[in-house]
């Protein structure tokens, strides 16, 4: 409805010349005919072309754009009209067109006659900057999916249940929509008729589509929730918010989580974290490259960041991955900025937009420290939660080992002394204990055998966990988890934590 209201309102206030830059072409033409027999009074549309000219009672002037602006500059100026070019794009450069139209702009200013040029690609030259109004045609909304989703099933007779139709909804959401048609198309021919085995081929065509972008990436996410060790009161957050991305949660009214940030050191499974969030909540997952997003030409990271915001917006409902955030924005909290402001605007401008966002972009962010991260990202109203991610209880451990001896000897698991190593692995990082399956793994290959809980033992005896050389940095982070200012990922960390306050000491969880 945006582009259909600004066009209007655009084409009301007598701006001359309107530029639509899309690839779709049909699309645009349909919308610009209605808002031109929407408006009061309703407006005659022409279209010209350089191959047939213009349509209806005008001269037709094909392959003569110069001419086919005088034709606009002839026509009634009481009558009002809108006057479709396409593939304008490609006569701008040229000095008789350029100068044409400067002509006919100042006439159009004063009479009821609009030009729009429809484009697939966005070229003005600077001679045309002020006569000119770009005007962006988005991606189809959510329902206009879902009419042309209505139109389709009815043609392929084809009933989907209420789910699957959301998720193929969701699937399409940010895609243009040729590129829609074709997948969906794709889909009917490869398998005969329209169901879920559609999502796959249009998550594709979404995953080209981003890949142009430098800044975002689309990230498969294998990781699902149950990849997750311990971690209990995280999950069950995220659990419970599987179906808030639904049109059914839209209907109950319910708003759209914004956002978690996960704060703890390295290795204890936060970027795991924020990756199955996209799998359990079936969204696809785009990660943000800062450091790219900070590099380049003065004036290129503002403008990376708007592209961002749109592309993700346009990706809708979707799970922004902001990896390592402290890293990115390191040192803005300070009053020290190295670069010239730049990334203290681009940082403002996604804090702002975080807030003010109404698209359903939810953020995941992960940050491995506290110090280096600017206050203003933990400021109420940015995040729904913010979680703390201790070092594993016993109990954690536990699941973990099991975990990942689940993966790599799914018949085996009972083989291994869960509790032994549980206990041993005291310290240890999630991803330490993945490190040290791993090194065990090497040390009985190596000699061609089986490897077992011993082989592991060993591993871990010749590891130095992080916990021990940045116990310092650690035990300041638990203290300032433990001050409240965000919620525990697990309850065992919750009741340590509580226990900490009781005796004064919020160091590492007793062992059980
Ligand atoms: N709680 C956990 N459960 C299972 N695996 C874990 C856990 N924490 C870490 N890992 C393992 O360690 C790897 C690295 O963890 P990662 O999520 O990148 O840590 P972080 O982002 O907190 O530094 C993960 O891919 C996973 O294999
Ligand atoms: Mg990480």
């Amino acid at each position: 409805m945006v582009f259909e209201h600004e066009l209007d309102l655009l084409i009301r206030s007598s701006y001359p010349v309107i530029y639509v830059p899309t690839p779709e072409e049909e699309r645009a033409e349909h919308l610009v005919s209605y808002v031109a027999q929407q408006g009061t009074p309703a407006r005659e549309v022409y279209t010209w072309d350089f191959v047939n000219g213009f349509d209806g009672d005008l001269g037709r002037h094909p392959g003569n754009p110069v001419n086919a602006l005088g034709e606009i500059e002839k026509a009634r100026p009481d009558i009002p009209a809108v006057f479709v070019l396409r593939d304008f794009h490609r006569f701008l450069d040229d000095i008789g067109v350029a100068r044409k139209i400067r002509n006919v702009s100042r006439e159009l200013r004063t009479s009821r006659k609009t030009i729009v040029i429809i484009a697939p690609s966005l070229r003005i030259p600077t001679d045309l900057a002020e006569e000119i109004t770009v005007l962006d045609l988005k991606p189809p909304s959510a329902q206009e999916i879902d009419s042309e989703l209505d139109s389709l099933l009815e043609q392929v007779k084809v009933r989907l249940s209420a789910g699957s139709r959301d998720a193929l909804l969701k699937a399409c959401q940010g895609l243009m929509m040729t590129r829609i048609r074709l997948g969906l198309a794709r889909a009917v021919a490869s398998y005969g008729r329209l169901d879920e085995r559609a999502i796959p081929l249009i998550l594709e065509e979404k995953k080209q589509h981003i890949r142009r972008t430098e800044v975002l990436e689309f990230w498969p996410s294998t990781e699902s929730i149950e990849d997750i060790g311990g971690l209990d009161i995280l999950k069950g957050w995220l659990e419970q918010r599987a179906a808030a991305f639904t049109s059914e949660a839209r209907d109950y009214g319910l708003p759209n989580p914004r956002g978690i940030l996960l704060i703890g050191i390295q290795g204890t499974g936060k970027s795991l974290s924020a990756k199955a969030t996209a799998s359990l909540w079936q969204l696809p997952l785009l990660r943000l490259d800062i450091g790219r997003l900070m590099g380049g030409l003065v004036g290129e990271s503002e403008a990376k960041t708007r592209e961002m915001i749109r592309i993700s917006e346009a990706m809708s409902p979707c799970v922004l991955f902001l990896d390592e955030l402290d890293k990115g924005f390191a040192g803005l909290g300070s009053s020290f900025v190295g670069d010239s402001g730049t990334s203290a605007r681009v940082f403002g401008t996604i804090l702002t937009w975080m807030e003010e966002k109404t698209a359903p972009v939810f953020i995941a962010a992960t940050a491995n420290s506290v110090e280096s991260l600017p206050s203003e990202v933990l400021r109420k109203g940015r995040f729904d939660e913010i979680f703390f991610i201790d070092l594993p209880s016993d109990r954690e451990r536990r699941e973990i080992f099991s975990v990942h001896l689940g993966k790599v000897r799914p018949n085996r698991l009972r083989d291994f002394d869960l509790d032994a190593l549980a206990f041993q692995s005291e310290g240890f990082s999630g991803a330490e204990i993945e490190q040290a399956i791993y090194e065990a793994m090497h040390f009985a290959f190596d000699q061609r055998r089986e490897f077992g809980t011993e082989d592991i033992l060993r591993a871990m005896g010749l590891t130095v966990p992080l916990s021990k050389t940045a116990s310092e940095r650690i035990r300041r982070m638990q203290e300032w988890a433990g001050s409240g200012r965000c919620r525990p990922a697990s309850s065992d960390a919750a009741q340590a934590g509580l226990m900490g306050q009781l005796f004064g000491d919020a160091s590492l969880p007793p062992r059980q």
